[in-house]
């Protein structure tokens, strides 16, 4: 089987979904249901049906693109990934396991081969927890790890709820069909840049990910007593973002001194109210993300910072309210799609390097109802999450190189 991956469409591609965005370029903005997330997933319909794939989409919008095997009956093969981006992000993120998936697809349809297992190609709703709170909702829904009535609830910073939005995106039909049944798939892998350094630095074009860290997420709301700028005495004052920037510097600290590398925490979200320039204060939200690939770790340092906003509570007289948002347990890998991604790898005479993914992905969720495994392609300087993230063209056929061989043993 003479496999080739045409880079150059690929590369080409990556760009035109990257032109789909609420930001300037290189910047990417592409939150779940926007306008510019329904364009992109226009876009990418049309090109699966340019291959002959068959898509289906979800009363979420997770799409499926499907490539019928020879007995399709048999639980199928899949890959894929997402193409929402976090605000102010880069182009690969997601992307590159969707359009990679793809031309991964491609690659084996020009080949001759002909698959006996069918193999889908997924691209999940709503990976990037921007709206709604929860990281991974698509694969969280359509995995059972969250069911119809806790996905029903989801509302915005705004209040518009989950169902709004996705009937406003053209997504309709009851949140229970979501849920896949027992033994849809027998495999999943996903291709993703790794979003660290440790490939680069090794100078190994793949990795293969065997542990997948998962976080623990709080929506956190202090609330104080706000009152005017000039007239309140500072010893009667309850402010409330001294309090969630007190909370904030306690977060840095306590994931600094877990004593793990792997031990991170980070408040990427603040909302102040009333914000007015010469205003106290009175309410603060904002979201804590922790995590680490030890579970029994993360939930350590996640009790440390708990108490830490109870104590700064109690010290500055005032409420802190912490709602969890997710807790997810880090996840293993399959030995199996490892040892299959390592034989792809050698095939084509590509090293490789066992790794954990410090990032979380679908394949977390995909770990509960299918064997499943990730291929990670190095990024340049470890750089995600930021408009100056970048794969290289020949990195990402690397990837979409072994991918392809990967799914022909996975589907045969
Ligand atoms: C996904 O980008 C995540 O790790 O939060
Ligand atoms: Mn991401
Ligand atoms: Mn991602």
């Amino acid at each position: 089987m003479a496999l080739t991956i045409d880079s150059e469409r690929l590369s080409r591609e990556l760009d035109q979904l990257a032109e789909f965005s609420d930001t300037a370029a290189p910047a990417v903005t592409r939150v779940v249901y926007s306008e510019q997330d329904r364009r992109a997933r226009a876009f990418l319909k049309g090109l699966f049906r340019d291959a002959g794939l068959e898509v289906l989409e979800d009363a979420i919008g997770n799409t499926f693109a499907r490539w019928p095997g020879s007995d399709p009956d048999l639980p199928a093969a899949a890959t894929g990934s997402h193409i929402d981006a976090v605000p102010n992000g880069g182009k690969y993120d997601g992307t590159v396991g969707v359009l990679g998936g793809l031309e991964a697809i491609r690659a084996l349809q020009s080949s001759g081969f002909r698959p006996r297992r069918s193999i889908e190609l997924i691209v999940f709703t709503a990976e990037e927890p921007t709206r709604f709170g929860p990281g991974c909702f698509g694969s969280r829904v359509a995995t059972g790890a969250m069911v119809d009535w806790q996905a029903g609830r989801l509302v915005d910073k705004d209040g518009k709820t989950l169902d709004q939005w996705r009937q406003e995106a053209g997504f309709e039909g009851p949140l229970e069909s979501v849920a896949w049944p027992e033994g849809r798939y027998a495999s999943f892998v996903e291709l993703h840049i790794e979003q660290g350094t440790e490939l680069e630095r090794a100078g190994v074009p793949l990795g293969i990910v065997t542990a997948i860290a998962a976080p623990a997420c709080f929506r956190v709301t202090v609330e104080g007593e706000g009152g005017h700028a000039g007239t309140v005495p500072m010893p009667a004052r309850r402010d409330a973002l001294c309090a969630a920037a007190a909370i904030v510097l306690e977060v840095e600290k306590a994931a600094r001194t877990a004593g793990a590398e792997e031990s991170v925490a980070t408040v990427g979200a603040f909302d102040v109210f009333p914000g007015a320039a010469n205003g106290i204060p009175s309410r603060v939200r904002l979201q804590i993300d922790i995590r680490d690939t030890d579970r029994a770790r993360r939930d350590q340092l996640m009790n440390q910072i708990m108490t830490a906003c109870r104590d700064c509570a109690i010290g500055r007289k005032l409420t802190v309210r912490a709602e969890p948002i997710c807790m997810d347990a880090p996840a293993e890998c399959s030995p199996e799609i490892t040892a299959t991604l390592a034989r792809a790898a050698g095939t084509h005479g590509l090293a490789w390097r066992h790794l954990a993914s410090r990032a979380c992905h679908d394949t977390l969720f995909m770990t509960r109802v299918a064997r499943s495994g990730m291929l990670f392609i190095p990024c340049r300087g470890g750089v995600s999450h930021r408009p100056d993230e970048y794969a290289a063209p020949e990195a990402i056929a690397n990837g979409a190189l072994v991918l392809a061989e990967a799914l022909a043993e996975l589907s045969a």
